[in-house]
């Protein structure tokens, strides 16, 4: 089946609705989904969106801006920075006006909390820039999205997959997608195609991604030749639940929580003096990984998966209940712990690709040596790069908000120029010999023992700490598990909702960003925000103040480079 739009948006997460009701302004759009919109995992944000809005202390988009840049360990593109910083204001307003349920303060403003790494007068302590709904802001933001979107008649295709992307050399035309429900393909022409398709977490062991975190988006750019940016960057929230990773969000720091160790020390006083639990999260992870390395961790056993505790009890029960209601049903629920009650046992949990799809701040795809035409990526999908080695907590939900809608923006603007996308022959070929080889190799290899290995060999050798000799094994085993993966088949060859052939095209797209991943870590022989190796210790600005540029084929991963936007401030030493 042919359809033809304006604009395709690829993702029904914060920016892909932001950037959908934008370009629907003007132009015909729809967006395509693997899941229900309202379950995309924006909803899974938890502590707030930062916008300084100075609600219960000064503040100024400066300072913000600055606390990003620096952050990022100055690897962000300053410009965009405070672009990100200046938008997030009226972002935030804009949601509040759109029927967004912020909380409130006593005088009615929105309710602002502190989150880690954001300061005030450039780093001399820390301010309530967090606006939030409870614990739930990405839920709140992606509900009131969605209605708009309904409202401005978005054509929504739930449950389509795109497989494949109609390209031109720089130029898009549309894509083609796979009904879950059908197994039919779809060709969607358009003159213009956003990828929102959000990170990849599930490439490690323990993460706070949903199942659904594949990487669609950028794996099928890069299989098209399109190098991504800065993929070695990958963060780790430092406050997962023990075992599973699920998210206890940064706001519980924000409201006063404290880490402690099987000392019951407050460690953090000697890792971050002035920010102390609120420094960026880069640092508080590895500091929970060198505390559990010393031995200081719950079980004292010095392995990976050694814990330190989270405590907010001497909060109160009102507050509690009151800012971090699903935290504390969370606890509750999967670790029968109260945390009004008791300290809840946490872990550092993947959480944030830093990297992905090369854009310019209107959302284009911008390899730095060449703009696509009709092409755009914004959310966690892309880098813009505003986030650098290490995104500050909060600053998820600007990135989607402020370049979805810029993209959405730019969308609108570009199809009224643009000539109709060109008729593909055979659109669907491809990805019907893909697909059809899956169910011919009905008793081929099966995704489990895979998906397993490559989630192990991610975790433990490129994780928090990171050395040559693991990610050079990881690399090896990565490339290995590609080759095995030529041999995966589908033992249901059913056409409606054949899920298996779904897992196995993601399980594809976390192998190849996985590649990449190791690959941009081992080359990057410095440390730097989320990537931190034991054998180079310190930052490099001489050699390594510059963006990867990766690109990856059948054999393996080759490396560029992309200049740094560092127009405002100049790079100095990060203490918190
Ligand atoms: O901790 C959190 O609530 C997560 C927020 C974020 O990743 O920005």
């Amino acid at each position: 089946m042919v359809h033809e739009f304006d604009a395709v948006i690829v993702g029904a997460g914060g920016a892909g609705l932001y950037a959908a009701l934008e370009a629907s302004k003007t132009a015909k759009t729809a967006v395509l989904s693997k899941l229900y919109p309202q379950r995309s995992h924006t909803g899974a944000a938890q502590g707030g969106i930062g916008a300084a809005l100075g609600n219960v202390e000064e503040d100024s988009p400066e300072w913000h801006a600055f606390d990003t840049v620096k952050g990022g360990d100055y690897l962000v593109d300053q410009t965009a920075a405070k672009v990100l910083a200046e938008e997030a204001v009226r972002a935030v307003y804009d949601l509040e006006n759109r029927g967004l349920p912020f909380s409130r303060l006593e005088n009615g403003t929105i309710a602002q909390r502190r989150f880690g790494g954001h300061t005030h007068h450039f780093g001399e302590g820390p301010v309530h820039r967090s606006c939030y709904a409870a614990d739930r802001t990405g839920h709140m933001i992606l509900q009131t999205l969605y209605q708009q979107c309904v409202k401005n008649d978005v054509t929504f295709y739930d449950e389509f997959h795109v497989v494949d992307i109609l390209l031109e050399g720089t130029r898009a035309h549309g894509v083609v997608a796979f009904e879950l429900k059908t197994g039919e393909l779809h060709v969607f022409k358009a003159k213009a195609v956003l990828f929102a398709t959000g990170g990849f977490g599930r490439m490690f062991k323990i993460t706070s991604n949903a199942l659904a975190n594949t990487g669609d988006g950028p794996a099928l750019l890069a299989r098209a030749g399109i190098p991504m940016e800065d993929m070695e960057f990958y963060q780790f929230h430092p406050t997962g639940i023990l075992g599973m990773g699920i998210l206890i969000t940064e706001g519980v720091r924000g409201e006063g929580g404290i880490l402690k160790n099987r000392e019951g020390e407050r460690f953090m006083e000697r890792y971050a003096p002035t920010m102390l639990d609120l420094a960026p999260r880069d640092m508080v992870s590895r500091a929970i990984m060198t505390e559990v390395m010393a031995g200081k961790g719950m079980r004292g056993d010095r392995k990976i998966d050694d814990y330190v505790m989270l405590d907010a009890s001497h909060l109160g029960r009102e507050t509690v209940e009151k800012k971090i209601p699903d935290i504390a049903d969370f606890c509750r629920t999967y670790l029968d712990v109260d945390p009004a009650v008791d300290a809840m046992p946490v872990q550092p949990t993947a959480h944030y690709a830093m990297g992905g799809i090369p854009t310019d701040t209107h959302g284009r795809v911008d390899t730095g040596r060449a703009v696509y035409d009709g092409l755009y990526a914004a959310g966690e999908a892309a880098c813009v790069s505003v986030h650098g080695a290490n995104r500050l907590g909060t600053n998820s939900l600007v990135d989607l908000v402020v370049f979805g809608r810029r993209a959405g923006r730019h969308i609108a603007e570009y199809v009224r120029g643009a000539s109709a996308p060109r008729e593909f022959a055979n659109a669907t070929d491809a990805s019907r010999a893909k697909i059809g080889g899956l169910r011919e190799k009905k008793n081929g290899a099966h995704v489990g023992p895979i998906v397993q290995r490559m989630q192990e060999v991610m975790m433990t050798q490129v994780g928090v700490y990171r050395d040559q000799a693991e990610m050079d094994d990881a690399i090896k085993q990565i490339q290995e598990l590609r080759d095995e993966f030529k041999e995966v088949g589908a033992q249901d060859t059913g056409d409606g909702f054949n899920a298996e052939v779904l897992n196995i095209l993601e399980l594809e797209s976390l192998l190849d960003l996985s590649l990449l991943t190791a690959a941009g870590a081992a080359n990057r022989t410095e440390s730097r925000g989320a990537h931190s190796r034991r054998d180079f210790p310190d930052r490099d600005d001489d050699n390594w103040l510059k963006h990867t540029m990766a690109t990856i084929d059948d054999d393996g991963v080759v490396i560029d480079y992309k200049d740094v936007d560092l127009g405002i401030w100049e790079p100095k030493p990060r203490v918190y």
